[in-house]
């Protein structure tokens, strides 16, 4: 111990702890939203665990202690042992998948599976990393529904009308592409907000276009189709009025030929809305924010994971997109309009670009 503080180690051992403990609460955030917990406590004031029991078909006694345990984390308020309550402000982070912009739940899957943990480890070795696909059904659901509450609550009503002119393109009837389109949602809504346009959505992975044509057959709608393929490729149309890239450009292992390609497939008049994490480019001003850490194991496990799935891939990770390198990529693709908006995302900002 020569040298070391033992209130340093106490202190440094304490954030280490934390993390871990993190890491189980993320676990009881995943139950809670799995299991229906709680929307079942959702508007209905203090809950007795029998109650509560009662209304979802869950044992009393691992409820009990998952109600401690939602205390203990601040999630849930303890009225005593047995009574407990999901506020009106916690409901909307929690529970309220449907309205909620706030709502993050959904983003707690539950952990990484053992084997493509198993593949990123290989991944640091190699220096191949892990494809969305190989990340698995559950990783696509899980962004799906981290990145749902905004495709679904702000799109029509904040962002497509933040931009010039393609509200009225899309209500006269346009034609859309989303690259990297994921679950779908972000294509379901516009296909139901504006019946008369025509989407199509690309993604390399199977996975996320299972989902996403899962979703567009339970709504019903018939003006979506999907293509399995990457951005790259794109059939040369010149046709497109709106093309989509939202949090994937980052992830893909060749942006730069994505976004020639979308180039290829714009109309003369079309708008590219690119949504990509907010990020500087500079450490000490993205050290401010509070999540940074958190973006970088999002970046370590998924992004980078897929940027470097291929051997020449750019690398550019989570936070990799910044203002500046995505002017940089879109101006080397021959686009000649670059505008950043703020629709105050948290995660994101998008730049409405023009050829
Ligand atoms: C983080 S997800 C975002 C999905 C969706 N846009 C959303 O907002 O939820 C990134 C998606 O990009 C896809 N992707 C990665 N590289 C790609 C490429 N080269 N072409 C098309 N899609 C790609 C992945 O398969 C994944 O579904």
């Amino acid at each position: 111990m020569t040298g070391l503080s033992a209130d340093d180690l106490k202190k440094f051992s304490f954030r280490v702890w934390n993390y871990r403990m993190g890491e189980q609460v993320s676990m009881l955030v995943h139950l809670g939203d799995r299991l229906g917990l709680y929307k079942a406590m959702q508007g209905i004031g203090p809950v007795d665990s029998h109650e509560l029991a009662a209304a979802t078909g869950c044992h009393e006694r691992f409820l009990r202690e998952w109600l401690l345990g939602q205390a203990a984390a601040g999630l849930i308020e303890r009225h005593d042992d047995r009574t407990f309550e999901l506020t009106d402000v916690a409901a909307k982070v929690l529970a309220d998948e449907d309205d909620s912009l706030a709502f993050a739940a959904g983003a707690f899957r539950g952990g990484t599976s053992p084997e493509v943990i198993d593949r990123i480890v290989d991944s640091f070795r190699t220096g191949i990393g892990v494809t969305y696909e190989q990340q698995g059904r559950a990783a696509a659901v899980g962004l799906a529904r981290m990145t749902g509450p905004w495709s679904r609550l702000a799109l029509t009503s904040v962002i497509l009308p933040g931009l010039d002119g393609v509200v009225a393109k899309l209500e006269a009837g346009a034609k859309v592409l989303d690259i990297g389109c994921g679950g779908g949602v972000t294509l379901a809504t516009i296909a139901a907000a504006y019946p008369r346009t025509t989407c199509i959505g690309y993604d390399l992975s199977n996975e996320a276009i299972t989902l996403a044509r899962e979703l567009i057959d339970a709504k019903g709608l018939t003006n979506v189709e999907f293509v399995v393929a990457g951005g790259e490729d794109l059939p040369p149309t010149a046709d497109v009025d709106l093309a989509i890239t939202f949090d994937c450009l980052h992830d893909m292992a060749h942006p730069q030929r994505t976004a020639a390609s979308v180039r290829r497939a714009i109309a003369h008049d079309g708008t590219w809305l690119i949504k990509d994490i907010r990020s500087s480019g500079d450490w000490d001003q993205d050290r401010r924010n509070p999540f940074l850490a958190m973006f970088y194991g999002f970046s370590v496990m998924s992004c980078l994971q897929s940027a470097m799935s291929e051997p020449d891939g750019l690398g550019l990770g989570t936070l990799g997109l910044h203002p500046h390198r995505a002017e940089e990529l879109v101006r080397e693709a021959s686009f000649g309009s670059f505008v950043t908006h703020d629709f105050e995302d948290a995660a994101n900002l998008y730049y409405e670009v023009r050829p």
